[in-house]
């Protein structure tokens, strides 16, 4: 990628992230601290797409570095990336709160807050344009493949994510951080089998990208 083609997409991830700060279209556009826009290499070949901010994201304007994003952090090593080499947002910009006796609290986006999100979000992949995105969590995936989608049936495969891009849906790290015995050896297997598919579809990407060949999608 050229140092011109990666200026471009900065400059244009800028713009949009001061578009998405000054957007009041739903209420908690108005309750949260900082609206997390989502960080990373521009040219990544790896989009990462959550949920929402939580806590800790809202109060440091970026996305996953609290808990959840410490085990994320690891789940992208373990592909022999790092943070930087990805790229990291959430399906709404804004954190989702409810109010519990004057404290907020985290909860999920409801699909109207993802539907006017999501222009934001297309944005990111269209400047972006990952080999790769990788849903976590059934919100995430929920608005991308709709609101049927079954985490523990429907994680683990292939789907045609926007402009054709190859999705693979796992499991949130933070669910993954609320299991415990079993349940946790598990879940943390069945996210590396995941992680393992991710690492392939890149490779065989980045394969047939330097035999000149045309990338498949779908799988
Ligand atoms: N959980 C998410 O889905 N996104 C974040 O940015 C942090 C926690």
């Amino acid at each position: 990628m050229s140092l011109e083609e990666r200026a471009r997409r900065e400059r244009l991830l800028q713009h949009a992230a001061a578009r998405a700060d000054a957007c009041r279209l739903c209420a908690i556009g108005s309750l949260r601290r900082n609206n997390v826009y989502g960080e990373g290499d521009p040219c990544a070949r790896l989009m990462l797409v959550g949920e929402g901010p939580g806590e800790t994201e809202d109060r440091l304007g970026r996305p996953f570095v609290g808990r959840a994003g410490e085990l994320l952090d690891k789940m992208i090593a373990a592909i022999g990336l790092a943070r930087e080499d990805v790229y990291i947002c959430n399906t709404v910009k804004c954190r989702p709160t409810l109010d519990d006796g004057g404290r907020l609290r985290n909860r999920p986006p409801t699909p109207q807050e993802m539907a006017n999100c999501r222009p934001f979000l297309d944005e990111q992949i269209e400047i972006v344009r990952p080999d790769v995105i990788l849903a976590l969590g059934a919100p995430a995936a929920k608005s991308f493949l709709g609101q049927d989608f079954q985490i523990t049936r429907m994680r683990g495969r292939w789907y045609d994510g926007p402009h054709g891009i190859p999705m693979m849906v796992t499991f949130h790290p933070a669910y993954v951080l609320r299991q415990g015995g079993m349940a946790l050896t598990q879940t943390k297997r069945l996210v590396w089998e995941d992680l393992k598919a991710v690492r392939a579809r890149l490779d065989q990407i980045a394969h047939t990208r330097a035999a000149g060949e045309p990338a498949q999608t779908g799988m």
